[in-house]
């Protein structure tokens, strides 16, 4: 007899990671592939991020930290939201976490109840909607469209007819590459206040913008779980560290989860991590590198006549729409994968509903790869 299997355990795949296996297989059996479909960056960490790493490898013992993460990782976050963004936050309100994928669940859990109610753009990253169905907490799409950035607005909040407990906004967001303005992030901040809605801003692509900067949210609601991470802008991605900043009222929850759910954040990558923030002459090199990408990548799909993307502010994503080609993106980005070894992310991954249109390209890598794959693509969609 077959025994219980959890209901719970039944998310969604991620399919990015479907598309990453396909595209490894391929590799293996001696196939070129370009990984579009990645969202990592293609450089190693900063110098002095590995060197701080090899130190510690060599002189200390590498034990467990304290849950909340080791006091000078926290003082030196702490202190860069004073110099990036004018913005006092004490060190107690800094939670290091195992990626900002450890922060979501330490999040939602400290924040919502299941049965609670947590609304989010589509498109929009979908580990959040599988992660909050994992803790029986229900997602709510909210529409978005070209005109508003594909980015949540207080009119589409008042719009809805159920009320509901969180709002989950990324700025620049994946996959869309798009930003909100800061006037229109005060907006949307007041407006998630106003209705007692709890936001989580999930600020990983800061850092990586092309026209404008990114503002925190915490700028503008103190009661906002900010997410951040060491993955993106910092290139740390498989060291898995992030952080997280925490209200004082949800802070001591948030402790005693981490304390239970992972004890602490690898000891080596915190360490390693004090040191990316002395490393951004090297950092903004790649952000110059994404910007140089984006251009190749944009120029290209103009030619091809995809000229239907979000306006790409920022990340390294460019969400096209090929409905002019496909109305199924999951075997539109199969087809593609094994005619041309161009791996591509289906919408679907990111929009359940109207997903089928679109494909996510990444263009975090390297610039000749990514020439090849476009005029692959480019050359796949005119036979
Ligand atoms: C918007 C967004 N948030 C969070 C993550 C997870 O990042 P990590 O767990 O590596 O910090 C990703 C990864 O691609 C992402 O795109």
């Amino acid at each position: 007899m077959a025994l219980k299997v959890s209901k719970r355990g039944e998310v969604s795949p991620f399919i990015v990671m479907d598309v990453l296996r396909s595209g490894n297989r391929l590799q293996a059996q001696g196939k070129e592939v370009f990984h579009l479909e990645l969202g990592q960056p293609s450089t190693p960490a900063p110098k002095k991020v590995i060197n701080a790493a090899l130190k510690a490898a060599n002189e200390d013992a590498i034990g467990y930290t304290e849950a909340l993460g080791r006091s000078d990782l926290r003082e030196k976050i702490s202190e860069w939201y004073w110099q990036r963004y004018q913005v006092q936050v004490p060190r107690e309100r800094i939670v290091v976490t195992t990626g900002s994928s450890g922060g979501f669940v330490l999040a939602f859990l400290a924040a919502f109840d299941q049965g609670d109610r947590v609304a989010l753009g589509n498109p929009s990253y979908p580990a959040y909607r599988n992660i909050l169905r994992a803790l029986g907490i229900t997602p709510v799409g909210l529409e978005t469209s070209s005109d508003t950035r594909f980015q949540p607005t207080p009119q589409i909040l008042n719009s809805l007819n159920n009320p509901v407990d969180g709002l989950i906004v990324a700025n620049p967001a994946n996959p869309t590459g798009c930003m909100i303005e800061q006037h229109d992030l005060e907006r949307l901040c007041v407006a998630a206040r106003h209705r007692r809605i709890r936001l989580v801003s999930d600020e990983i692509y800061h850092g990586i913008c092309f026209d404008f900067d990114a503002q925190t949210a915490l700028k503008y609601d103190e009661n906002a779980i900010i997410i951040n991470s060491f993955s993106k802008y910092f290139c740390m991605t498989g060291w898995r560290v992030g952080w997280m900043i925490v209200p004082e009222a949800l802070l001591r929850s948030v402790e005693c989860l981490a304390q239970n759910m992972y004890i602490s954040a690898p000891t080596m990558s915190q360490i390693a991590a004090t040191a990316a923030f002395d490393s951004i002459d090297e950092l903004e090199q790649n952000v110059f590198r994404y910007r140089r990408n984006r251009s190749i990548i944009l120029n290209g799909l103009i030619k091809m006549g995809l000229k239907d993307f979000a306006p790409v502010d920022g990340a390294f994503y460019i969400y096209v729409d090929v409905s002019k080609h496909t109305e199924d993106s999951e075997t539109f980005c199969r087809d593609l994968l094994l005619e041309t070894g161009v791996a591509a992310t289906p919408g679907k991954d990111f929009d359940p509903l109207k997903g089928n249109k679109s494909i996510r390209l990444s263009f975090s890598g390297n610039p000749m790869k990514i020439k090849e794959a476009v005029e692959r693509l480019g050359n796949w969609l005119a036979k």
